[in-house]
C-alpha cells in the first residue's frame, strides 16, 4: 500500500501536462517528469533555480508581482512560451494557482502546462494556408478580370473584323457567292442581286446548278470536285441566267471553305466578262475585217473588169454564148454584192452622219438598178413625200436599202413587183418596201436578222443583220409584215431631222 505521499507524488510523475511548482519567490520547488523531458532538464537542474529561467525571452521575467497578478485574477490556460535547456521556445497552454496555508499566506505556485506546439503549427499552416489562399484567391480574381477584359477586346475585334468583311463582301465590285457543300447558295452579295436581277431570299432558294445552262453541267461538276481536292480554282468561264432569262459570260474564281478538315462549301467571286467577251470580239471581227478588206481589194478589182468584160462579150455574141456571158455578168454582179456585205459586217469605225434627203437616197437607188430590174421585167412603182430629212451617213444608208431592195428582187423572181413608199409619220420617217414574193414563214421570220442565217443556196445571210445594224446606228428601227404567197415589205422607220 502506497503511503499518500507516494501516491501524489506517483500521480504528479506519470501527469501528461508539465506541472512545475515553485516557491512564493519563484525558486522551483518541483517538476514533474514530463516537464523534465520536455524541457531537457533534470529534476535536480531545476530545484531552486528562479522560474524565470523557463521563461521565453520576450515575456521577461516571472516577478513575483506578476505571479500575485496572475494567480490572484486566476490564470487558466494562458498561453506562454517555455524555454527549454537547448534554446528551444515551448508553446505551452498554462493554468496555474496559487497555494495557501491555514493562515492563508502563500505558499506557492503550481503550473501545469500543456505543449501545444503541435497545436501551433497546425494554427501558423493555417494561417499559412489562409494567406495562400487569399492570395490565390487575389491572383485568380486578377486573373479572371484580365481574362474578360481581354475577351472583351477580343470580342470586339472580332465584331469589327466581322463588319470589315462584312463591309468588304457587300460592297465588292464584283458579285459574290457562299456556296454550300450542297451547292445551294448561302449568301450572296448586293451586286450579284444587281446584277443577276434575283432577290436575295429567290437566290437563297438557289443552287449552282439552277443558274447554269445545260451544257455547263459537266464542266461544273468536275469544277466542283477539282475545288475539294484542291482547295481552289481559278478563271472557270462559262454562262450564267439571269432573272429575265438571258445568259450573260461569267468569270469564276472559287476558294473553299474548310471546317475541321473538310469541304464545307466554296467562296465564288463570279466577274461579268460581257464586256470583254464584246471587246475580244471585236478584236476579232477587226481582224477579220483587215483581213475581208484585204480579199475584196484583190477581188473587187478583177470582178469588176470580168463584169465589164461579160456585158460587152453579151452584145457582140447571140444564141447561148450570149447567154453564158448573161450568166457570168450576173454571177459576177452576186459576187460583187456579197463582198459588199461581208465588208459591211466587219465594218469598223463610226457613221459621218450629215443631213439628206431621203428621197434622193431611194431615187438613186432605184436609178442604180433600173437596168436589172427591167432586164428581169420586175416592176418598181414609187410613192416618195419629198423632201424626206433625216441626219444620216449617205453611203451606209444606202448600202442598208439596198441590202432590202436585193432581197426583194430575188424574193420576187421574174415579172414581180416591188412598192417602194416613203413618208412623214409623226416625229418619223418612214419607209416601207413591199415584194409580190412568196413571204416569210413563221420560223424563218424569227431568224432574218440573225448573221448567216439565209435560205439561198448562195446567201450570205448578212444582208438584214448589216441592214438592222446600220438603221439602229441611225436610232431607227426595222421590221417584216409578211404574209405567205403573197409578200413581205420591210418598214424602216428613222427619226426625222427637222
Ligand atoms: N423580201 C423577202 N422575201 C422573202 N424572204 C426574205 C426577204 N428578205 C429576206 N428574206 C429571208 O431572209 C433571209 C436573210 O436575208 P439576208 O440577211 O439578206 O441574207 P441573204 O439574202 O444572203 O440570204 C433570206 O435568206 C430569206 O430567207
Ligand atoms: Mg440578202
Amino acid at each position: 500500500m502506497l503511503s499518500n505521499k507516494d501516491f501524489f507524488n506517483n500521480i504528479v510523475m506519470s501527469m501528461v501536462e508539465m506541472l512545475i511548482v515553485i516557491h512564493p519567490d519563484g525558486k522551483i520547488r518541483m517538476a514533474n517528469q514530463s516537464a523534465c523531458n520536455r524541457l531537457g532538464y533534470k529534476e535536480e537542474e531545476l530545484i531552486g533555480r528562479h522560474i524565470s529561467m523557463l521563461c521565453g525571452e520576450e515575456e521577461g521575467e516571472f516577478s513575483m508581482e506578476e505571479i500575485n497578478a496572475i494567480a490572484f485574477q486566476g490564470g487558466r490556460n494562458v498561453e506562454r512560451k517555455y524555454k527549454a535547456k537547448d534554446g528551444a521556445i515551448l508553446p505551452v497552454s498554462c493554468s496555474c494557482s496559487v497555494m495557501f496555508d491555514g493562515l492563508q499566506s502563500i505558499t506557492g505556485m503550481t503550473f501545469v502546462a500543456q505543449d501545444i506546439s503541435e497545436r501551433k503549427q497546425m494554427e501558423e499552416k493555417l494561417l499559412e494556408y489562409k494567406n495562400k489562399l487569399q492570395d490565390l484567391v487575389e491572383i485568380r480574381t486578377k486573373e479572371l478580370f484580365d481574362t474578360t477584359i481581354r475577351l472583351k477586346m477580343e470580342i470586339a475585334e472580332r465584331r469589327q473584323a466581322e463588319e470589315k468583311y462584312r463591309d468588304l463582301f457587300e460592297n465588292a465590285v464584283d458579285p459574290i457567292f457562299i456556296v454550300g457543300a450542297d451547292m445551294k447558295y448561302k449568301d450572296v452579295n448586293k451586286r450579284a442581286i444587281e446584277l443577276f436581277g434575283y432577290t436575295k431570299e429567290e437566290f437563297l432558294d438557289m443552287g449552282i446548278f439552277d443558274v447554269i445552262p445545260p451544257e455547263q453541267v459537266p464542266r461544273s461538276e468536275s469544277e466542283v470536285e477539282k475545288l475539294k481536292k484542291q482547295g481552289a480554282y481559278e478563271k472557270f468561264i462559262g454562262k450564267m441566267r439571269k432573272k429575265d432569262g438571258s445568259y450573260i459570260d461569267i468569270e469564276v474564281s472559287s476558294s473553299a471553305i474548310i471546317e475541321n478538315g473538310t469541304v464545307v462549301g466554296s467562296r465564288d467571286i463570279v466577274r461579268d466578262i460581257t464586256e470583254r467577251k464584246q471587246a475580244e470580239h471585236k478584236e476579232r471581227m477587226a481582224e477579220l475585217g483587215a483581213v475581208a478588206a484585204k480579199i475584196a481589194h484583190d477581188l473587187r478589182n478583177p470582178l469588176v473588169s470580168i463584169g465589164g468584160f461579160a456585158k460587152r462579150l453579151k452584145t457582140k455574141l447571140s444564141g447561148p454564148m450570149e447567154e453564158q456571158a448573161g450568166i457570168i455578168l450576173k454571177e459576177t454582179r452576186r459576187l460583187e454584192s456579197n463582198l459588199r456585205e461581208i465588208l459591211g459586217f466587219v465594218r469598223e469605225g463610226n457613221l459621218q452622219k450629215k443631213e439628206l434627203d431621203i428621197c434622193s437616197i431611194l431615187e438613186e437607188i432605184a436609178l442604180l438598178y433600173q437596168d436589172e430590174l427591167s432586164e428581169r421585167k420586175i416592176e418598181l412603182t414609187k410613192k416618195l413625200e419629198d423632201p424626206l430629212m433625216v441626219r444620216a451617213d449617205s453611203y451606209h444608208l444606202k448600202e442598208a436599202l439596198i441590202n432590202v431592195l436585193t432581197n426583194a428582187m430575188q424574193a420576187v423572181g421574174a415579172d414581180g413587183r416591188i412598192g417602194l413608199v416613203a413618208g412623214r409619220n409623226g416625229v418619223q420617217v418612214e419607209i416601207i418596201l413591199s415584194d409580190s414574193g412568196p413571204g416569210i414563214n413563221e420560223k424563218d421570220l424569227q431568224q432574218i436578222f440573225k448573221p448567216f442565217f439565209t435560205t439561198k443556196v448562195f446567201g450570205s445571210g448578212l444582208g438584214l443583220t448589216i441592214t438592222r445594224k446600220i438603221i439602229q446606228e441611225h436610232g431607227g428601227t426595222i421590221e417584216a409584215q409578211t404574209k405567205l404567197n403573197s409578200g413581205t415589205a420591210f418598214t424602216i422607220r428613222l427619226p426625222a431631222a427637222t
